[in-house]
């Protein structure tokens, strides 16, 4: 009908929602989760930023104590669910897998209760907690090894790095994939969330709502760039190859990957969290070769869009957490579903916000 407005494709700046969860200011490069800023909670622990998000206020010494002995309690998977990954095991992408291991979780959670916000919270709990165990299962599966037990006494993040290699990480390297899964953990209605809310919106249980989410963070254009951006720091390899690499790319239409974003239109306030660890990774280990190809992939891109479109163009999320997963040694099947771990805490938040206050989302389509 004609009281029907004009098409946003993409639907730029339409306002879908009310939200608490969390506050983006394009303009001028602010990030804040349930009201603090992004800089701040960079310097928190994982476990304190996914009870921040999910209860709405940051944890007393009690309460991060409970939380962290539950996530920390509910880290195991079975070996039922080891047995489901051997046979269900990836062919060049994890996430893959790992969509088939979180459907298994919800047919082995015996809690069946899928109203009750108290139940619902529990579920959570027991995605964050095993999301790390069950990517680290997969990539052992993969290669014919024994998955490594998760680790009481480390971190969320120190932990998802032992179970990958066998051995703790370093004090910078736990700090890095931490401080990964704080600035990946949520990001107001980017795809994979607001696909996530129409799940809800249906009243789809939690399972169902997060396997939606993770199935929309796959793609190249969300989440499935940061793989994008390690295979094309193999691909540059060394900074001098950036500038060519950039022009033959833009020539021919393609988009480079870690850069632009719908939202900011300066810099995204988490990449330069991200480059600042980067730097500091890679001064530790000694070769700085992928994060000076990062910086030149980053000059030239600047360039090329002040110089040619007349605005310039920054690099996202992807960008440089893809260049710390290099230096952790995380192999670019797994980048995706390791975003992942760290969005799992705001996909449940968003989760419960939409249950708390539903109407069915449901827009319409101008008919041509
Ligand atoms: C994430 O939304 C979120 O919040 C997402 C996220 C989160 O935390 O959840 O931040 C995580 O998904 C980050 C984005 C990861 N994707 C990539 O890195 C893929 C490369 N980026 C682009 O495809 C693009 O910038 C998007 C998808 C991120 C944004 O798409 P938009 O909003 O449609 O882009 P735009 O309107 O700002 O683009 C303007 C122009 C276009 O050219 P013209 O049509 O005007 O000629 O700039 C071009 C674009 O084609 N452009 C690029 C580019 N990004 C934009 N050209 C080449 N390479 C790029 N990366």
């Amino acid at each position: 009908g004609s009281y029907l407005q004009e098409t946003k494709k993409g639907l730029e700046g339409i306002v879908a929602l009310d939200t608490s969860i969390s506050f983006i200011d394009g303009m001028q490069g602010i990030l804040k989760y349930r009201g603090i800023d992004i800089e701040h909670l960079a310097e928190m622990s994982y476990e304190t930023i996914s009870y921040l998000l999910i209860n709405g206020i940051l944890p007393g010494e009690q309460e991060l104590a409970a939380y962290s002995n539950r996530l920390k309690s509910e880290r195991r998977i079975n070996g039922e669910m080891i047995d489901i990954m051997r046979v269900c095991n990836y062919g060049t992408e994890a996430l893959d897998s790992l969509r088939t291991a979180i459907s298994c979780t919800a047919h082995m959670d015996h809690e069946n209760d899928n109203n009750s916000l108290d139940a619902n919270k529990n579920k959570a709990v027991r995605l964050i907690a095993k999301l790390p165990t069950m990517i680290a299962a997969l990539y052992r599966c993969k290669s014919g090894d024994f998955p490594f037990q998760p680790d009481e006494t480390l971190s969320h993040g120190a932990n998802f790095l032992y179970m990958l290699r066998g051995e703790a990480p370093s004090a910078i390297e736990a700090e890095a994939i931490e401080k990964d899964f704080i600035l990946s953990a949520e990001h107001e209605l980017n795809p994979s969330t607001f696909a996530l809310r129409i799940a809800a919106s249906t009243l789809a249980d939690v399972y169902s709502a997060i396997i939606t989410g993770l199935c929309t963070l796959k793609g190249p254009l969300h989440g499935g760039a940061r793989r994008g951006v390690m295979e094309m720091l193999d691909e540059v390899a060394v900074p001098e190859n950036a500038n060519n690499y950039v022009l033959y790319k833009l020539s021919r239409k393609e988009k480079i990957m870690g850069f632009g974003h719908r939202v900011y239109r300066t810099y995204d306030p988490r990449s330069r969290i991200f480059k600042d660890m980067a730097k500091r990774v890679a001064k530790e280990n000694g070769d700085p070769t992928w994060y000076e190809v990062a910086e030149s992939l980053e000059h030239v891109m600047y360039r090329e869009f002040l110089d040619v479109r007349g605005r310039p163009i920054y690099p996202n999320v992807d960008f440089y957490s893809a260049v710390i997963y290099k230096y952790l040694r995380i192999p670019p099947e797994l980048a995706t579903s390791v975003f992942a771990i760290g969005r799992v805490s705001g996909w449940t938040a968003h989760c419960f916000e939409q249950y708390a206050d539903n109407r069915v989302i449901r827009p319409r389509a101008h008919y041509i």
